[in-house]
């Protein structure tokens, strides 16, 4: 038996439960999805492969509900109170393979397969039948994506992945050409993610591989490249939680918010280290832009750049229980490149957090344009060997036009920021002198030198100094860099 395209939907509708010649099963309003890689007959596609392509056979799959609960992946942990959903009911399977496609599939081995095999049609269909009021359930094996995924029309929706989603990286032209554009700084995205009222889970198992080496080779240390992808963007989604994923060597940026609202992001461990001689840049954990009520708690990430980076007209963002290696840490920022629209960031708080070896540690940047930066903490910060701990700049990169800022920056605090910094400067702040920073902050901040002398703050166009709680030693010219090579 083998049904297609309209059969297999009408036989879903009549039957309910079926397993279908595809490897996607829809039982009453969940959708089961099986990788193709997981099937013995393999049946190669390559390259844009078209939803008809995906007529691969399976046989009943040998994935049990005990295997699934024992996570490979220590951290992150499932949210409290939530348990895997039960597997679904057992059916008959169907296998009517034919012999030439057993001698494929004992031949094809996984890696071969993962070249050539493309699952995001089946993903796709499993959204597009089960997104809306269901639940869609990726069972654990490797899931091949070659393919651009728009997946913003959710809603009601429950996604369990126990898998691995593996992008493609042997044909970077195709991502680079056909990346969606997030709008944000001329960015863009291998999958757009949102709609309302979506849990995403994937209680430790589900792991996300963007092929990041090949990112990082091919972009030679240079920064932003045009076309490169961000890995998940949570795009237009309102009551969004993403929960338990763990990411490694990500294509670019790990995670992004953009025009969303009431976004939870809990428990996920994040890691893309170069093993050659090309740094991991651009590879942020994530940044937020143009939204509102976002909650970032119980991450790990390993990255080379802005670990968490809240970015314009972001409002009321948490942050909590993080910890960051080898990154640009919390950061606001940055924002206002375009001088003639404001940005606005209100009410953020950054606590317990812990970094190691990063460039910063809790910082604001902002360009020089306009709008503003109010009601930030950094709270209870902890870090070991930081280049250069607190920072504020108001024309970060260029180190030009800095105190024409409109952009102004007030009410920031720094409660409990301690450890060690790589140089002789805690912190060094240029506020514009066309906006001095108001109403700044400090309480119980312990940052000395590696081998435990002073380190030193220089200030500059900040209102109040004198009763901020912090000792400035001297000014902090605009063109202060933001990473520093030796003491000052
Ligand atoms: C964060 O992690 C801790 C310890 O693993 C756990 O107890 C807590 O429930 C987690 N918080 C969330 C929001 O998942
Ligand atoms: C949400 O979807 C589930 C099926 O997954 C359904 O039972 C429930 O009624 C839906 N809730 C609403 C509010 O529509
Ligand atoms: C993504 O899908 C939504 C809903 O189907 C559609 O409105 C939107 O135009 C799509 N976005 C892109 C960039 O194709
Ligand atoms: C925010 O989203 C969560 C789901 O992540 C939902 O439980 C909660 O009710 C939402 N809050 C509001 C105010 O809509
Ligand atoms: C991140 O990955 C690199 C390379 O695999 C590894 O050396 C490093 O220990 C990892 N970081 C963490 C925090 O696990
Ligand atoms: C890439 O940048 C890193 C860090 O800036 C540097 O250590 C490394 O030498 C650079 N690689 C090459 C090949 O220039
Ligand atoms: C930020 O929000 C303001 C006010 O809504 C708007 O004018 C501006 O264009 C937004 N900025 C960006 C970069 O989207
Ligand atoms: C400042 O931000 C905090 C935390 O988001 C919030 O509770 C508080 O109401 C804000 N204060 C003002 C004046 O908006
Ligand atoms: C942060 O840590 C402090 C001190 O340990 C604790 O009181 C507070 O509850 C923590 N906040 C969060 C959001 O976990
Ligand atoms: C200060 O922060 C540390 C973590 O860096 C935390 O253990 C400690 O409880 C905090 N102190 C207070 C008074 O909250």
């Amino acid at each position: 038996m083998r049904f297609q395209g309209t059969f297999q939907i009408i036989w879903v509708l009549t039957q309910g439960v079926v397993f279908s010649s595809a490897a996607v099963v829809k039982d009453g309003s969940t959708c089961t999805v099986t990788p193709l890689s997981a099937t013995q007959n393999v049946r190669r596609s390559i390259g844009a492969v078209q939803p008809a392509a995906r007529d691969l056979d399976l046989g009943s799959t040998s994935t049990t509900p005990q295997a699934l609960q024992s996570g490979r992946y220590p951290r992150p942990a499932p949210a409290k109170g939530k348990s895997p959903p039960s597997w679904p009911p057992s059916a008959v399977s169907i296998n009517d393979l034919d012999e030439h496609e057993l001698t494929v599939g004992s031949l094809v081995s996984q890696r071969a397969a993962a070249a050539t095999v493309d699952d995001t049609p089946q993903i796709l269909d499993a959204f597009k039948n089960c997104g809306k009021d269901g639940t869609i359930i990726f069972t654990e094996g490797v899931y091949n994506i070659r393919q651009v995924m728009n997946t913003t029309d959710l809603s009601n929706c429950s996604i369990h992945i126990y898998g691995k989603f593996v992008w493609s990286a042997d044909n970077i032209a195709y991502w680079l050409r056909s990346s969606y554009g997030v709008t944000y700084a001329g960015r863009s995205t291998a999958w757009l993610f949102g709609g309302h009222n979506v849990n995403m889970r994937g209680y430790g198992k589900a792991l996300f591989d963007g092929n990041g080496q090949v990112w990082i080779d091919q972009n030679k240390n240079n920064s932003n490249q045009n076309g490169r992808p961000i890995s998940l963007t949570i795009w237009k989604g309102t009551n969004i939680l993403i929960d338990g994923i763990t990411w490694r060597m990500s294509q670019f940026w790990h995670t992004f918010v953009a025009h969303s609202q009431n976004v939870t992001m809990t428990n996920l461990d994040m890691n893309t280290t170069s093993n050659s001689q090309w740094k991991a840049v651009n590879t942020d954990g994530t940044d937020t832009w143009n939204s509102k009520d976002i909650t970032i708690s119980n991450w790990t990430v390993t990255c080379g750049d802005d670990c968490i980076s809240v970015k314009g007209n972001s409002t009321n963002i948490h942050v909590s229980n993080i910890v960051c290696h080898e990154s640009g840490a919390m950061c606001v920022g940055s924002m206002g490149s375009n001088a003639n629209q404001p940005d606005y960031v209100d009410n953020v708080v950054f606590e317990n957090v812990t970094l190691y070896h990063s460039s910063n540690a809790a910082w604001i940047k902002t360009y020089p344009g306009q709008g503003h930066v109010r009601n930030v903490t950094f709270r209870n910060i902890h870090m070991s060997d930081v280049n250069q701990p607190i920072y504020v700049t108001s024309c970060i990169y260029s180190g030009q036009n800095c105190d024409s800022s409109r952009l102004g920056i007030s009410d920031v605090r720094w409660e409990n920021i301690t450890g060690t910094s790589r140089y002789n400067i805690a912190a060094a702040i240029h506020c514009s002198a066309a906006a001095p920073c108001k109403g700044i902050s400090f309480k119980d901040i312990d940052i000395t030198q590696k081998n435990g002398s002073p380190a030193k703050s220089v200030c500059s166009n900040v209102q109040g100094q004198d009763s901020m709680g912090l000792k400035c030693s001297g000014a902090c010219p605009g063109n202060w860099p933001q990473q520093l090579t030796g003491n000052r």
